[in-house]
């Protein structure tokens, strides 16, 4: 569903549904007030005639209208004053989209003063933020369905939200809407089927969503990263029929800058069956958003390119299918990674990190990063921990944890610190090899454990941040303004950090 959101600050909008907001305390916004007077009182009527109604944050109440202009209206609950913020807004436009769908509006008009700012949030903003919630929550994913229509959605075409603040609103969703083109992608690679993304048609399918928008993209083939050494990588996707790719996206949005890029890599598994230590096969279908981490960076990449943010950044995604068959590697292997060091297989379920080592040594062989993100689907134990909330966030340095929570934070997607330490780099060291891919602790401590063996891949100095996404990359129940299946969680946080931290740097 493509809605055209806009933003005017004339009253009068040909709508048939209107939408007014009222506070938590039952106080009507100056809009429903104008709106309650010019009918006679109905509104109040209507809020004081149900006794369910108390305004809370999304709450809706519905109003048929006889009147020549508009067939309905929505009361729309937008809690306290004092709360509101963006984080409030993006939750009332999310609830409020599927309030509009139940209705059948097919042309809105949400009314909102705009005349003040809030104390936590301007008046623009929380414009542009009730739009950023409804366009995230419009996402849907019916590309397979083979009946019309089903495909087509019926539903809301076009949102014109009056505000007194319209010509800054507007401006700020010119650069949110082409961040959700990047939380689109991001949510569309993911849910995906699992035999049409494969490595190899991924790789294109990055190829045509980025070039057209000015990112560089090179692709390395198997036989390149043979004769690059990639051990690691190579090992996961020998058991597959697909060839293995990495890939390389460039935008170069700063020319003058000196500073060396930001660097983000992710996890691209297309499909995790787990290999020769073969998964159980209850839900093993989810294994196809194993490629999660990989998504948030080429959404990101969308995101960034799409707006043309004034930063360089560089994007790896190291693509591979790990499957079991009569060439794939084995529990038992010593294979040897592109930075040299040994690693000793113990279980061919633990496949990220060998995919995570190989793309880390090149970005930082080959761009000499001040600072990398890496971001993966990389442990069950994170979901141990953190359940589907938060993803689990480890980094080397305190500046970038704190840049990143105030990212993550402006993004409205929830990171959580977790911890980096001497011991869990020991417990990946091998009594074989140099290291193992298994920590001899097991599913104990695992999250932190897959971040030490990442760590041995760091080289120093360099400033490193490791976001765990397992159990945030894929929704398996809808939320305010994010839908069942593929989410796109971190793109929205990877380029608010660009946005904050590296755009027009000198
Ligand atoms: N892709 C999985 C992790 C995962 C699990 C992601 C559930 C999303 C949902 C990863 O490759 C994996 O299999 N990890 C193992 C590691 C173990 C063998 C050390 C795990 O977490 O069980
Ligand atoms: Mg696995
Ligand atoms: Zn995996």
């Amino acid at each position: 569903m493509t809605i055209n959101i806009s933003f005017q600050k004339s009253e009068y909008q040909k709508a048939d549904t209107l939408i007014v907001g009222v506070f938590e305390d039952g106080a009507l916004s100056d809009p429903a007030e104008i709106l309650d007077n010019y009918l006679d009182g109905t509104l109040s009527y209507a809020i004081k005639a149900n006794s369910k109604f108390k305004g809370k944050v999304g709450q809706a109440l519905h109003i048929s209208a006889y009147d020549q202009d508009f067939r309905q209206i929505i009361i729309i609950g937008v809690g306290k004053e004092a709360d509101l913020d963006h984080k409030v807004a993006e939750e009332i436009g999310g609830k409020l989209l599927s309030t509009l769908k139940t209705y059948g509006a097919g042309q809105a008009n949400i009314r909102l003063s705009g005349s003040h700012d809030f104390e936590k949030i301007t008046a623009a903003e929380f414009a542009n933020r009730i739009a950023t919630g409804l366009h995230l929550k419009s996402y849907e994913f019916n590309k397979y369905k083979s009946k019309k229509n089903e495909k087509k959605s019926e539903g809301l075409q076009k949102l014109v939200i009056t505000t007194n603040a319209a010509p800054e609103a507007e401006k700020l969703y010119k650069d949110t809407s082409k961040i959700c083109d990047g939380v689109f992608l991001s949510r569309d690679l993911i849910n995906e089927p699992p035999n049409q993304l494969h490595p190899e048609s991924y790789a294109e399918l990055i190829k045509d969503e980025l070039k057209p928008l000015g990112v560089e993209v090179e692709v390395l083939d198997e036989k390149k990263m043979q004769k690059l050494g990639f051990g690691a990588l190579l090992s996961v996707g020998q058991g597959s029929i697909r060839d293995s790719r990495l890939v390389i996206m460039k935008w170069n949005g700063n020319k003058k800058s000196k500073k060396s890029p930001l660097a983000l890599v992710g996890k691209g598994v297309t499909f995790d069956t787990g290999g020769i230590s073969l998964k159980p096969p209850a839900e093993m279908d989810l294994m196809k958003m194993d490629m999660g981490g990989s998504a948030a960076v080429v959404g990101a990449m969308k995101a960034i390119a799409g707006r043309k943010a004034k930063a360089n950044v560089i994007g790896v995604v190291g693509l591979v299918e790990n499957m079991p068959s009569d060439r794939a590697y084995r529990p038992g292997d010593i294979i040897t990674s592109h930075a040299g060091k040994t690693i000793e297989v113990l279980n061919t379920d633990a496949e990220g990190r060998l995919v995570l080592a190989d793309a880390l040594t090149y970005v930082q062989e080959k761009y000499k990063p001040e600072v990398i993100i890496d971001l993966a689907t990389l442990t069950g134990a994170i979901m141990v921990a953190l359940g589907f909330e938060y993803c689990g966030a480890f980094a080397n340095d305190h500046d970038l944890w704190d840049q990143l929570s105030l990212a993550s934070s402006d993004a409205n997607e929830k990171f959580w610190r977790m911890p980096l330490d001497e011991a869990y780099r020991k417990e990946m060291e091998s009594e074989v090899g140099d290291l193992k891919n298994l920590g001899s602790l097991g599913r104990y401590g695992g999250a932190c454990s897959a971040a030490g063996f990442l760590e041995h891949f760091i080289e120093d100095k360099v400033k490193w941040a490791h976001i765990d996404i397992a159990g945030t990359a894929w929704g398996k129940s809808e939320k305010p303004t994010v839908p069942k299946g593929g989410t796109g969680f971190a793109v929205r946080t990877l380029d608010r950090l660009v946005s904050h931290y590296y755009e027009a740097r000198k």
